[in-house]
């Protein structure tokens, strides 16, 4: 047992928020079925990740946006198979959450169905109310900022987000009303490290990064980037597997970076 975790062992939300008041960065990765769930979490990982990438990196399609509630059931329950420890956190897919009664019916179904003990949802002071109802009925939420896959159509591509100041100064706003309406954790894709570093400072809850610099309170990769199977891996992954030879060692090897904050290292990191 650690300090970390539960009397049982296991990583909690407040497990989490001791994390970032002490310092310690969270280590996130996503997984798709049991096996490699239970992998992270022999590896020590604090955060597994049901991720809607499941649409591009399992299922072959261009875009998250296909993605149903079924499939994010069936496969975080293959997940909740092989997670004993880590927090299990499944992704809201695309137009689950358009309303907050949608919200509330379908991020329900994943926490009675499937065992996700957090929820991730993308959007910005859009989802405030959202946020805000799911908080009262008790289930934790992570609010996802930044590059926003589900709206890929509408921001024309997969590109870093919150360049200008404007842009900036809005996201921060959005991070601070979503934090007040009661999200547990940020996570920030394709941020510039400062802006990170700066949403970061300001909120009391851990903000986890992908593609956003080394100053968050912890960091999370899409598996198959983590170990050589994404054929064009974006420019903030790292191949841990190349280094390694061996998927157990190449996720103790991401862990323990991102503990010792070597990881992401400079070419990992959008100015
Ligand atoms: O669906 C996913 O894998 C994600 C990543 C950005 C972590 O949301």
């Amino acid at each position: 047992m650690s300090v970390y975790t539960t009397p049982s062992g296991e990583i909690s939300v407040a497990s989490l928020h001791r994390m970032k008041r002490d310092g310690r960065p969270i280590a996130a990765m996503t997984a798709y079925d049991a096996s490699f769930g239970r992998l992270l979490d022999d590896a020590g990982m604090d955060v597994v990740l049901v991720g809607d990438s499941l649409g591009m990196v399992i299922q072959g399609r261009d875009t998250t946006l296909p993605v149903t509630i079924d499939d994010m059931i069936y496969h975080a329950k293959a997940v909740r198979r092989g997670v004993r420890r880590a927090l299990l956190m499944v992704d809201m897919p695309f137009m689950s959450f358009a309303t907050p009664e949608d919200a509330l019916a379908n991020a329900g179904r994943l926490m009675k169905e499937a065992g996700a003990q957090m929820v991730k949802l993308e959007g910005g002071a859009a989802q405030v109310a959202t946020v805000r109802r799911l908080n009262e009925c008790g289930i934790p939420v992570c609010a996802h900022l930044g590059l926003k896959p589900q709206s890929v159509h509408k921001i024309g591509g997969y590109r870093v987000q919150g360049r200008d100041e404007s842009s900036a100064r809005a996201m921060l706003e959005d991070a601070l009303a979503l934090e007040a309406a009661g999200a547990d954790v940020v996570l920030l894709e394709c941020v510039p490290r400062a802006l990170a570093r700066e949403i970061g400072s300001n909120l009391g809850v851990p903000v986890i990064g992908i593609g956003s610099g080394g100053d968050c309170d912890g960091q999370i990769l899409v598996l198959h980037d983590a170990i050589g199977v994404t054929p064009r891996p974006p420019r903030f992954a790292r191949d841990f597997l190349a280094a390694t030879g061996g998927i157990a060692e190449a996720m103790e090897s991401y862990v323990e970076a991102v503990r010792e904050r070597r990881f992401p290292g400079v070419e990992q990191t959008i100015e």
